[in-house]
């Protein structure tokens, strides 16, 4: 058992935000029942297009993706999405928000708390929509952190980006402000030029560069040390994430530090990569 501020999980292996839908899109392709649990995709308050296309390339140790949080909004969510997750599933339901302002992240926050969900991650380090990165700046994580605690008694978890000098300082103002967890890596900022990729690959003629991020499994060790830092430097649980695609992975970040994990881009390669480390952990 995993203990995630109240949060208790019966292992430590969750889906990461963006990669497994709303969880409902799933429910045919795995036994959703098995996971420690479902971290849903970010929404905002109002719906999002996301980026224009192109904006997911495979590359050859993981992909990048620019999607931009694309999302249904948050009426559309409980109305639709969370009745139906919570229907078909009993597995924990940590519902990811994002926002443009705090005021965005304090009114998702608020309208969550009439919904029985089991904790929010607060997406502060998406790097493919416009504006500021929060995670990228401590006082500002403090800030957006401590304001939506103050709005909600469920676990809060908060997932830092990594492109910052010191991760360490970023989860210190997280766990301050009065986080119950940090959830890191988000993708790392990166770019292509579709063009560049090969025929087979390519999915648009435009000679644009596009920026995005990278995941998956050259994205590994950059979490790894990431996690191993933020581990010395904070008491909160901290959830590894990156490049996770088998048990050894899994190992690799609890040896780390971490106290659970998020598998993101091993679902895009194949959904039953999180049941397949389940099964072979040891109990
Ligand atoms: C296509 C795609 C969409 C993503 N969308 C989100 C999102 O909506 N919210 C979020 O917090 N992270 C999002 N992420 C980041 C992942 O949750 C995860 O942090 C990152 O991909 C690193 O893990 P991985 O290497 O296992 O994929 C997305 C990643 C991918 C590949």
């Amino acid at each position: 058992m995993v203990k995630i501020g109240k949060l208790k999980l019966k292992n430590p292996v969750m889906v990461a935000s963006g990669t497994f839908g709303y969880g409902i899109e799933c429910k045919n392709l795995i036994n959703l029942d098995k996971l420690g649990a479902i971290i849903t995709k970010t929404i905002t308050l109002n719906p999002r297009d996301g980026n224009p296309q192109p904006r997911i390339f495979e590359l050859p140790y993981g992909m990048m993706n620019s999607i931009g949080l694309q999302n249904v909004g948050l009426k559309r969510f409980l109305a639709e999405k969370l009745p139906e997750l919570k229907r078909i599933t009993g597995t924990p339901i940590i519902v990811s928000i994002a926002g443009e302002k705090i005021s965005e992240y304090v009114n998702i926050a608020d309208i969550l708390n009439k919904e029985r969900i089991s904790g929010i991650e607060m997406n502060i380090s998406c790097p493919n929509v416009k504006g500021k990165i929060i995670s990228k700046s401590k006082t500002d994580t403090y800030n957006v952190v401590k304001t939506v605690r103050k709005k909600t008694k469920q676990t809060l978890i908060v997932k830092l980006s990594p492109d910052v000098t010191d991760i360490s300082m970023i989860a210190k103002s997280a766990a301050l402000a009065g986080a119950d967890a940090v959830s890191l890596i988000n993708t790392v900022p990166a770019m292509i030029f579709p063009e560049s990729l090969s025929a087979s690959r390519r999915t648009s003629i435009t000679k644009s560069p596009v920026f995005g991020g990278l995941s998956g499994p050259f994205i590994k060790h950059i979490a790894l040390r990431k996690v191993y830092e933020v581990s010395k430097s904070v008491k909160i649980p901290v959830i590894g994430i990156g490049g996770i695609m088998n048990v050894k992975d899994v190992s690799d970040f609890l040896r780390a530090g971490a106290k659970a994990v998020e598998i993101g881009t091993g679902n895009f390669i194949d959904p039953r990569i999180p049941i397949n480390i389940i099964k072979g952990l040891r109990p």
